[in-house]
């Protein structure tokens, strides 16, 4: 099955079960808004070693391959464009063709800070809310066509606002192939995957963490989509892939798990 538009149906892909949801005896654990933190990574998180701690707890150690990744600054985004949101909203749509230019290394860095950049440096705050401010979503770059960047896979380092190169070469195909061959995708020049690590969340929401992460993807992929249409970009948020696939082509440490896939290229005129 080919789906190539909106009629897109499930393909039939393999979904592992449900990782890390703890059974909290009181769920909602600590309230909202007393601490805000700027990632789970180490390193990304200055003068917040709790949460480093607590980070330690629940992802692997980074590798040494991660340490010596090439890592490549972001332009500043910009926090002014030339339409109104108002607008955006109404333009919105989901975009499955795209002109055959790349895109600019600006026009990414400006959809990864839509998609979780952060907008208020002195609490950590970034652009689409996290329940607790507790911020367990990972953006990944698959990157066919931008200028300044060679083909590849990146994680967009949040705090520094970087890009890490994680792995090189095209791959696009295997995406595309992951999610049930949606053709359209193959023709994209790059894609943003949103990951997440439930167990992050459960920590303080127990059984509540994957509505609330889930909740959380929904928020960045409308930012996706209201900044890409801003920007005279289209994307479309692609739920339908097999997640063992993915989490394989993106090399994702245990319990950090796909949660959507975001293609995005320049509109046709
Ligand atoms: C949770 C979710 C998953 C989706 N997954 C796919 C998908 O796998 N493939 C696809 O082509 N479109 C996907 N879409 C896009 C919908 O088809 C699209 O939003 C819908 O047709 C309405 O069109 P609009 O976004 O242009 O308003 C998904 C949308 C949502 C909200």
């Amino acid at each position: 099955m080919r789906p190539t538009g909106a009629g897109w149906s499930q393909p039939a892909l393999r979904r592992p079960a449900p990782w890390g949801v703890g059974r909290g005896r009181s769920g909602w654990q600590g309230g909202y808004g007393t601490r805000k933190a700027t990632g789970r990574h180490a390193g990304e998180v200055p003068g917040l070693l709790p949460l480093v701690l607590m980070s330690a707890l629940v992802t692997p150690p980074t590798t040494g391959a991660r340490s010596r990744a090439e890592l490549i600054e972001l332009p500043p985004p910009a926090t002014d464009g030339e339409i109104a949101v108002e607008e955006a909203l109404a333009e919105r749509r989901s975009v499955r063709s795209w002109a055959r230019s790349p895109l600019a290394l600006e026009e990414v860095s400006q959809l990864l800070w839509a998609a979780q950049g952060i907008t208020d440096r002195r609490d950590g705050g970034r652009a689409a809310p996290s329940a607790g401010a507790l911020y367990p979503l990972e953006i990944y770059l698959v990157a066919t066509s931008v200028t300044g960047l060679e083909p590849g896979l990146y994680r967009y380092r949040v705090a520094r606002r970087r890009l890490e190169r994680t792995a090189a070469g095209e791959l696009r195909r295997r995406l595309t192939a992951a999610a049930g061959d949606q053709d359209w995708m193959d023709r994209a020049p790059a894609a943003l995957v949103v990951t997440g690590v439930v167990a992050w969340t459960a920590k303080r929401y127990g059984p509540w963490a994957r509505r609330y992460v889930l909740m959380e993807v929904g928020a960045v992929a409308e930012n996706v989509y209201l900044q890409a249409t801003a920007l005279g970009l289209g994307t479309t948020f692609v739920g339908a892939f097999d997640d063992e696939a993915v989490a394989e082509l993106l090399a994702l440490p245990a319990g950090e798990e796909p949660f959507a896939i975001l293609p995005v290229g320049r509109r046709r005129r």
